[in-house]
């Protein structure tokens, strides 16, 4: 989705922004929606292991969350507007929707690894769509993200790599 842009002092030329505005609004989606699917599973997961998950699923949140807040002020740092609310996410997300049927810490932890994949591939590239367009801070900005997402991965898979 490509928006009119506001005039900016910074020196990336207009139709560069744009583009980096919408890759920038394309991934607030999904970070979104992936932050309201962790919460979904900090609420809902059952089991011995409840406590520890509960407080691990509510950890991963608050980091999504920063990088919700950090995507979507690029996005208006370089004259954008950001498509931050939650029903934009919902309609605009490249993830699949939580199974509402979770119920046990594996079965969500296995769900939230599935969608930290995806997510994390769509970071990293565009890490380098970032780059193409002439902006290595927005670059900068998603590499942030991206170490952040694979180590958070990596709290998730070591539940299931035993
Ligand atoms: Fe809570």
């Amino acid at each position: 989705m490509t928006q009119r842009t506001f005039p900016t002092s910074i020196d990336i030329p207009e139709a560069q922004r744009a583009q980096l505005v919408s890759l920038l609004n394309d991934r607030l989606s999904d970070t979104f929606d992936l932050y309201s699917q962790l919460k979904q599973a900090h609420w809902n997961v059952k089991g011995s292991d409840f406590i520890q998950l509960h407080e691990l699923f509510d950890q991963l949140a608050t980091t999504m969350l920063g990088h919700v807040d950090l995507v979507a002020e690029r996005s208006t740092a370089l004259g954008g507007t950001a498509l931050g609310t939650v029903r934009l996410a919902a309609e605009r997300s490249t993830l699949p929707e939580y199974p509402l049927d979770a119920v046990g810490g594996l079965e969500h932890v296995r769900a939230l690894v599935e969608r930290y994949g995806a997510y994390a591939r769509r970071v990293r590239q565009a890490i380098e769509d970032a780059d193409k367009l002439g902006d290595s801070d927005t670059a900068d900005l998603f590499t942030e993200i991206s170490r952040a997402t694979d180590k958070d991965l990596w709290f998730l898979e070591a539940h299931v790599q035993a």
